[in-house]
């Protein structure tokens, strides 16, 4: 409601300027000595452009177009309670407050309050992390909240968003992400789309690895993978695509494939379905958009190697389990490898040469082993 007012306010203001003369009509000079008139004046400056930048955004059709195409993102359809203890049954994280890692909660990315209290804190980590009620999905004003200014020509524009600072990362508070100004609307998937533990994390006194049943980036290492860090990196191997060089990270963003403009008029894809949408693509890949399916043989001959070494285990309906226990280097670095590219979910598309390189090399390692 306050919204549709919002917009007809624009509007009719907008509307009102139509009708405002700038002053760049010549305005008469004073009648001269022998009657006549004296030459034209100067034109005057023209007007500032009033709301046109605000309406570019703030129009029926860009709020309802944001509203349809969410309907068919992930972020709408899931709710954020997950299985977490394999039982079947949904838990509601909700619940999960004051549990986790460096100063982070699951609330902090799995309940839409956690995230506003997360931003509001300001700070990677720190703060308290109560229980929230119910279970809770993604929803405008979980990323959307107030402009923070409106020199959008010298500071960007924030689409009103709560995240736009470079992300500072949990588990490794010495990297900071940063897409620069004008991809800074990233800023906000990479905060929730971030790992929660590093590789060298699990090194234990005795110099091996302590491998868990969790062992892992979790599910946020999409923003890792394309910045091509916290791979497990062997001595004496070779890894491109790393630390923000790859072409897809150098080149575009988060937003850019996941909220361009959609293709077909269903509002699937690009925009708040954050489906990727091909015209993000063929900017880059004039000839067509190469086969997504590049890792898949080396994913399956890594998956293959750790069950030979006794790391995991698949059972009759395929799901793979970790097995726990002290791991030396190599293992464990693969295994971690295995994990990050599952979990980053787009079978290596967001960085293709890092994804390869961490993959194949972990092969070769434990070939070689
Ligand atoms: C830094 C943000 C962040 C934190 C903190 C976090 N998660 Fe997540 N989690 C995510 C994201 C993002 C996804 C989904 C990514 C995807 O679908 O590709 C996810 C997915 C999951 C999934 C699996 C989803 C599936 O489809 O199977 C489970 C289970 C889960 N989280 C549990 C937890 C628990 C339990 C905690 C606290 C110990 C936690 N998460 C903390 C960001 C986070
Ligand atoms: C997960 C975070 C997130 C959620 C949820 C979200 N937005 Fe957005 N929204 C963004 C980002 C990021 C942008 C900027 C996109 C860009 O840089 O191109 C944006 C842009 C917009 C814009 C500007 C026009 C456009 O489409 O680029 C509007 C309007 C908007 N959002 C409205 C909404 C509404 C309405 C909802 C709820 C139905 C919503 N948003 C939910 C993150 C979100
Ligand atoms: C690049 C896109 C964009 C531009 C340009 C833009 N806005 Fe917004 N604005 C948003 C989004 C997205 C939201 C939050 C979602 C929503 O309310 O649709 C928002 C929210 C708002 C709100 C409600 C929240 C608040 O800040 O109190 C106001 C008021 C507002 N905008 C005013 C303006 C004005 C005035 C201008 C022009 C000077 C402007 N906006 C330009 C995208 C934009
Ligand atoms: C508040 C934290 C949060 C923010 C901010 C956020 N995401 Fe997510 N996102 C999640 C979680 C959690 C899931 C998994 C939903 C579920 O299964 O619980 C998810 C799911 C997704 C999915 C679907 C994954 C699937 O398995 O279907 C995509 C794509 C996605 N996010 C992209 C983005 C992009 C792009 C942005 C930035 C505009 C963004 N997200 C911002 C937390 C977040
Ligand atoms: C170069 C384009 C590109 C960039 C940049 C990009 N993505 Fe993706 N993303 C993709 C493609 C393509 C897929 C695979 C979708 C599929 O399998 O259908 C994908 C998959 C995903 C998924 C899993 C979706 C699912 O259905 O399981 C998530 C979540 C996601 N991306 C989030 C992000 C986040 C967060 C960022 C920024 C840190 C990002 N992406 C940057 C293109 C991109
Ligand atoms: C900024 C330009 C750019 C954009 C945008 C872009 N790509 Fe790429 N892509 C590249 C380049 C360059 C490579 C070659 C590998 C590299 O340099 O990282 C590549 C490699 C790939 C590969 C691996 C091919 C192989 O077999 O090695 C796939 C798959 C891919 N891109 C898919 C996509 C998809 C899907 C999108 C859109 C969602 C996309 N790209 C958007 C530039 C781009």
């Amino acid at each position: 409601m306050k919204k549709i007012k919002l917009i007809s306010f624009l509007i009719l203001i907008a509307t009102s300027l139509l009708f405002v003369q700038c002053t760049t009509d010549p305005i008469p000079g004073p009648a001269g000595r022998d009657g006549a008139d004296g030459a034209d004046g100067e034109d005057g400056m023209d007007g500032a452009s009033g709301l046109a930048e605000c309406i570019a955004c703030h129009n029926a059709e860009t709020t309802e177009n944001a509203h349809t195409s969410y309907l068919f993102s992930g972020h709408y359809n899931e709710n954020m309670d997950h299985d977490v203890n394999g039982d079947g049954v949904n838990d509601p994280l909700s619940q999960y407050g004051n549990r986790g890692f460096g100063g982070l909660s699951c609330t902090s990315c799995h309940t839409s309050d956690g995230y506003i209290a997360w931003a509001e804190q300001g700070s990677a980590a720190g703060g308290s992390h109560p229980v929230y009620p119910g279970t809770q999905t993604i929803t405008c004003t979980t990323c959307h909240s107030k402009h923070s200014s409106f020199d959008f020509e010298n500071e960007g524009f924030d689409y009103a968003l709560r995240r736009i600072d470079p992300v500072m990362l949990v588990a490794d508070n010495s990297y900071t992400i940063d897409y620069g100004k004008d991809e800074m609307t990233s800023h906000t998937c990479a905060t929730c789309h971030q790992p929660r533990s590093t590789f060298e994390g699990s090194l234990n006194d005795e110099g091996t690895y302590d491998v868990g049943g969790r062992f892992g980036p979790h599910y946020g290492a999409q923003s890792t993978l394309l910045e091509g860090i916290q791979g497990a990196e062997l001595d004496g191997y070779t890894y491109r695509g790393k630390d923000a060089t790859a072409a897809h990270r150098a080149g575009s963003s988060c937003t850019n494939c996941h909220m361009g403009e959609p293709t077909g008029d269903l509002l699937d894809n690009g925009l708040h379905s954050k489906n990727p949408t091909d015209t993000s693509c063929t900017v880059c890949h004039a000839n067509g958009i190469p086969p997504r399916d590049f890792l898949k043989a080396d994913f399956q001959a890594l998956e293959d190697l750790l069950v030979a070494e006794g790391i995991i285990t698949i059972d009759d309906e395929g799901d793979v389990s970790i097995v726990s226990g002290k791991y030396d280097l190599i293992p464990a670095a693969a295994l971690w490898n295995y994990k990050m590219i599952y979990y980053d979910h787009s079978h290596g598309v967001h960085n293709p040469n890092y994804s390869k390189d961490l993959v194949q090399n972990s092969i070769d390692a434990l070939n070689a082993n």
